[in-house]
This record gives C-alpha cells, sequence and structure tokens, in this order.
C-alpha cells in the first residue's frame, strides 16, 4: 500500500511537527483540531520553523511555500480525514478522549487507511481493540522537538499485522526518521528509561542532595546528555512525565511511583516551558 494522504489529527506541539515533517516529504497533508486558535497555534509553529530554515539558507522561500501548500489546516474531521492513507492521531493523552476520537474516526475514513498514534505510553491494543481494524493499528512515537529529533519508536500492538509495521517502518524512513521497533510494554521502551531517570533527578533535588542547575550540569558534562533532565521535563511538561510515572506505578510497581515534588509542581501549575515556569522560570526570557 502507498501513503499519499495523511491526516494529523491534533495541532500542538507534536502534531504540528509531525505535520511540517510530511509535508517536508512530499506527503499531502490535513491538520485538524477542534477550535481554530489550535490550528492557528499549530500553523505559526510551522511557519516559523521553516521561516528560521529559510533565514539560514537551509531551504528558500519558495520550498517553504510549497511546503506549507501541502497542509490544509481544517476544524472539519470529514475534511481532514475522508481521503486519508493514514491518520496520525496525536490527541490528548486520556484513554477515553483518544476512544472516542477512533469511534468517530471509523465512520469517516476509506476503508484501507490505516490508524497511526502517536502517545507517550498509553496500551496501543487498548485502542486498537475499539476500532474494526485493530491489525491497521500501530503506535508512532515522536520525540520533541519533532523537527530536530531523530528517532521514531514503532510499537506494535497485539493484532497489528506485518504489512502495517512494513508499512509504518517505510513512511518512517520517508519522513526522514530511523526506527526502532518495540512490543507493547508501559511507556514503551525509550520513555520507561528516560522517565525513570528524569523521575530519579526529581527525588534528588527533593532531597537535596544537589540544587537544580548542579543536576542539570552534573548530567550535561558528565553524562554529555544535550540538556539535564530537569531542564527537559520542563521542555516535555512536568504534567506528562506525572501521566507517564503513574502509568508505570500502576503497571510495573512502586519503583516507578512519583516523586513528591513532581507531583507539586503539577499541582502549582508549574507545568515547565509552556506554563513559563516549572523546574526554571522562563517567564523573563
Ligand atoms: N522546533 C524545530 N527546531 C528546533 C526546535 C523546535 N522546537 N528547538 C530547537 N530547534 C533546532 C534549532 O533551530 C537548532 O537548529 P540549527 O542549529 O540547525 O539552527 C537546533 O535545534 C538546536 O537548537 P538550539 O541551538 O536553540 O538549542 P540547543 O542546542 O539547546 O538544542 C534541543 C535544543 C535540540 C532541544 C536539545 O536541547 C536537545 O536535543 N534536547 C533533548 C531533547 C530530548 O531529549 N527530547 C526527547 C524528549 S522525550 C519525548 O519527546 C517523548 C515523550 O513522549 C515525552
Amino acid at each position: 500500500m502507498e501513503i499519499k494522504n495523511v491526516c494529523v489529527l491534533g495541532a500542538g506541539l507534536m502534531g504540528n511537527g509531525i505535520a511540517q515533517i510530511c509535508a517536508q516529504s512530499g506527503f499531502q497533508v490535513t491538520l485538524r483540531d477542534i477550535e481554530q486558535r489550535f490550528i492557528d497555534g499549530g500553523m505559526n509553529a510551522i511557519k516559523k520553523n521553516l521561516g528560521r530554515d529559510v533565514e539560514k539558507g537551509r531551504r528558500t522561500k519558495e520550498e517553504m511555500d510549497a511546503i506549507l501548500g501541502r497542509i490544509k489546516p481544517t476544524l472539519d474531521l470529514k475534511e481532514a480525514a475522508g481521503a486519508a492513507d493514514v491518520v496520525v492521531e496525536v490527541v490528548i493523552e486520556v484513554m477515553e478522549v483518544k476512544k472516542k476520537v477512533y469511534e468517530e474516526l471509523e465512520a469517516t475514513v476509506p476503508s484501507h487507511c490505516l490508524f497511526f498514534t502517536n502517545t507517550s505510553g498509553l496500551s496501543i491494543t487498548e485502542m486498537a481493540a475499539c476500532t474494526k481494524r485493530p491489525e491497521r493499528f500501530i503506535g508512532t512515537h515522536f520525540f520533541n522537538p519533532v523537527p530536530v529529533m531523530r528517532l521514531l519508536e514503532i510499537i506494535r500492538g497485539y493484532e497489528t499485522s506485518d504489512e502495517t509495521l512494513k508499512v509504518a517502518k517505510e513512511w518512517g524512513k520517508k519522513i526522514g526518521k530511523e526506527a526502532i521497533v518495540v512490543q507493547e510494554a508501559p511507556a514503551f521502551a525509550v520513555n520507561r528509561i528516560l522517565c525513570t531517570m528524569i523521575n530519579e533527578a526529581f527525588y534528588t533535588l527533593g532531597e537535596g542532595v544537589a540544587n537544580a542547575e548542579d543536576i542539570d550540569k552534573g548530567m550535561v558534562l558528565g553524562c554529555n546528555h544535550p540538556i539535564g533532565p530537569l531542564a527537559l521535563s520542563d521542555l516535555i511538561g512536568n504534567e506528562t512525565l506525572l501521566r507517564i510515572m503513574e502509568g508505570l506505578e500502576r503497571e510495573l510497581g512502586d519503583k516507578y511511583r512519583p516523586a513528591p515534588l513532581l507531583r507539586k509542581l503539577v499541582r502549582a501549575g508549574r507545568l515547565g516551558r509552556k506554563t513559563g515556569k516549572g523546574v526554571y522560570d522562563y517567564s523573563k526570557a
């Protein structure tokens, strides 16, 4: 099967990045969200990213316009998904919301359409089971910032077919990502390791072992990480990290218990860069 039309559901941080790299790679893209302000925010982010490429001489203004011309933003699900070969679903990380989206999609998409879900840890098998096409359903986990990070983590659900896996791998290659294939497990492979490390940084900070700057400096200079774990949590979103840790704890036990300080920051509304404050204060930057 050949993918031509990609529908991206959700124009937020991850969704707009996925729409951008698909359009860059020549796919026709529809980008759908439920409110105009989310669509506008997503399109502005794409324009800003492409504009930076033009400024730096990495692509021409004509190329940028051609890429933008391949992205059709819309609020209408039928318009977005009616001719889709694949739907990349990037809606909020709440199982019930995602299931509801798939129910609506079943009545909208062509019969051959594949469902790719971008989730940082929810069960692919559970989502697939509420559709009529569990064999054509697969997890495609992207990393933030999507245009920069090279990895695509592909996750097989219980019923995912070999053909769907093959198509997802080929698509990943076309959009410039290197794939790893993992079996479904709580938080899959990368987030299980990464988020547990970041959670430990919150324990370390909360217990007063070192201050935030030194914990981050230690991991950058001592382990060659591009960014410290606490700064990374602010980039990912502290509420996202908390949700992933809660899922890991629920499924795998106490070893993954979220750090109390992480909970406290989320309760304070310190979600990270997106709210201007997290572990660090970005409001004056
Ligand atoms: N969109 C597009 N491009 C971006 C970007 C964004 N949001 N942010 C940065 N970039 C680009 C910049 O344009 C720059 O490119 P050029 O040098 O070619 O111009 C490049 O990335 C480096 O950016 P900066 O110089 O501004 O800053 P930096 O050197 O500190 O790099 C970073 C920023 C790439 C984010 C780097 O800090 C990094 O790699 N951090 C780790 C990110 C990471 O671990 N991501 C995974 C998070 S986990 C996840 O996403 C999964 C999940 O489910 C929770």
